[in-house]
């Protein structure tokens, strides 16, 4: 039963079935931001129904973009061109880093003063990686103490920069694009692991020129961007959660349509095929520059393994639920490389440990990561979310191997990212 905060989550023996994943997240917001400063008038099919795209639509609705719902499902979005309206007041952006990190690119570009806020979660996150390239570029960015929202951009004309990142981040690498259009020449982001890359292809579909060298990206200012008519894949991290699903019970099989299947994401399947998953993909095809595929996932011996360096970087938002799911597994699960789970919505690193030894798993915490003994059996419990969307939906699916029925305090979370997630989950759990 799910109420407003609190889901229980019973033992099952199976999952088995076939789920049609919301639009994915990262593409969503991106499209969203792109279409606003578009020409003409954006369709989105399954665009994401995540709480956490809404923030976007919310904070570029308060900025003279107009877009609506279609009875369809569809979501249309009327560009405004280059230029947005001044808000009246401060951009809610809710629980989203990726809303408060890369509208700030396009916010820098603007002729006018914005300041942007979140809430409680977002309030601690690290906002310095995205103010440091944006004051380079001649924007004027304040905080709060220690580089914490809520931030006060005063943009205007900006110049080009060539920026090298500190941390590997595909939402600072998109603001610095994204604030790129507005530059007076070329900007460059050159990362130090190369991230996700829906920043550029999203650039690319909507019409923009942007060139690729190595670890490069780099963008030519004052382009003019046209409205696009897209499917948006289904979210390649929310699938993740059945396929984790699917490999805590030898012999299940779950069918996942239309899931995105770019390679700078798609890494997570490599990792559970060598975990002991049986994957294969199907009806392949191309989607304004963005792979799509059939996943179907079979449980089989899941023998687990180390996650660390590059991979770190590209599994990062499935690590919470690896995690979970690392006590069913023969050998343990090693995550390392990766301190920035702890500036995530929550700390992941410390929830993770707090929630598995709760269902009175073995946990070895590590600045950096955590080591998780595989062969143990786990108990039901009381869990926190702790105002997750990930911890939420990582410790449902844990939830099924355990010998007892579990609640998560804090369940509506998921709906950050994947509001239908528990009804989903309980149509395939027997
Ligand atoms: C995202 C990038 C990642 C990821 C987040 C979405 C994106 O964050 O964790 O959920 O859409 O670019 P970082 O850029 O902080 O690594």
């Amino acid at each position: 039963m799910v109420t407003d905060t609190t889901a229980s989550v019973r033992p099952a023996r199976a999952v088995n079935g076939v789920v049609r994943i919301p639009g994915d997240k990262s593409i969503s917001h991106r499209y969203a931001m792109l279409a606003a400063i578009a020409e003409g008038t954006s369709r989105f099919q399954n665009f994401s129904a995540a709480r956490d795209c809404e923030s976007t639509l919310g904070c570029v609705g308060a900025m003279g973009v107009e877009w609506r719902r279609t009875e369809h499902g569809a979501i249309e979005v009327v560009g405004v061109g280059r230029q947005l309206k001044a808000p009246a007041q401060a951009l809610d952006c809710g629980n989203s880093g990726s809303t408060m990190r890369m509208l700030s690119g396009i916010l820098a570009g603007q002729p006018f003063a914005s300041e942007l806020f979140g809430d409680e979660s977002l309030s601690r996150r690290p906002m310095a990686r995205i103010m440091k390239p944006l004051t380079e570029m001649g924007a004027k960015i304040s905080s709060s103490e220690g580089g914490r929202p809520p931030l006060k951009i005063q943009g205007g004309p900006l110049k080009a920069i060539h920026y090298k990142p500190e941390v590997a981040s595909a939402q600072v690498k998109s603001c610095v694009l994204f604030a790129g259009l507005f530059g007076d020449g070329e900007t460059t982001v050159e990362e130090p692991i190369r991230t996700r890359d829906h920043g550029e292809i999203a650039l690319r579909a909507f019409g923009a020129e942007v060139e690729r060298s190595g670890n490069a990206a780099r963008i030519r200012g004052g382009q003019r961007l046209h409205a696009i008519e897209a499917l948006v894949p289904g979210d390649l991290s929310s699938a993740a959660f059945f396929l984790c699903a699917a490999a805590l019970f030898p012999g299940s099989a779950v069918t996942l349509p239309g899931i995105l299947m770019n390679p700078t994401r798609a890494r997570l399947l490599d990792i559970l095929i060598q975990m002991g998953l049986k994957i294969s993909v199907a009806q392949l095809e191309e989607h304004h520059g963005e792979l799509v595929g059939t996943v179907e996932a079979c449980g089989a011996a899941w023998k687990g393994g180390t996650i660390s360096g590059a991979d770190t970087a590209a599994l990062i938002d499935e690590i919470p639920v690896l995690a979970a799911v690392a006590p069913y597994t023969e050998n343990g699960i090693e995550v390392r490389d990766a301190t920035e789970l702890r500036v995530k919505e929550s700390d992941r690193i410390a929830a993770c440990a707090t929630n598995l030894r709760k269902m009175g798993a073995e946990v070895e915490e590590r600045p950096d990561g955590m080591r998780i003994p595989g062969g143990q059996r786990l108990h039901g419990a009381e869990l926190d979310s702790f105002g997750d969307h990930r911890i939420a939906m990582a410790f449902a699916v844990a939830a099924l191997r355990a010998e007892s029925e579990t609640t998560i305090l804090g369940a509506d979370a998921a709906g950050v990212s994947y509001p239908t997630f528990f009804e989903d989950l309980r149509k395939i759990a027997k």
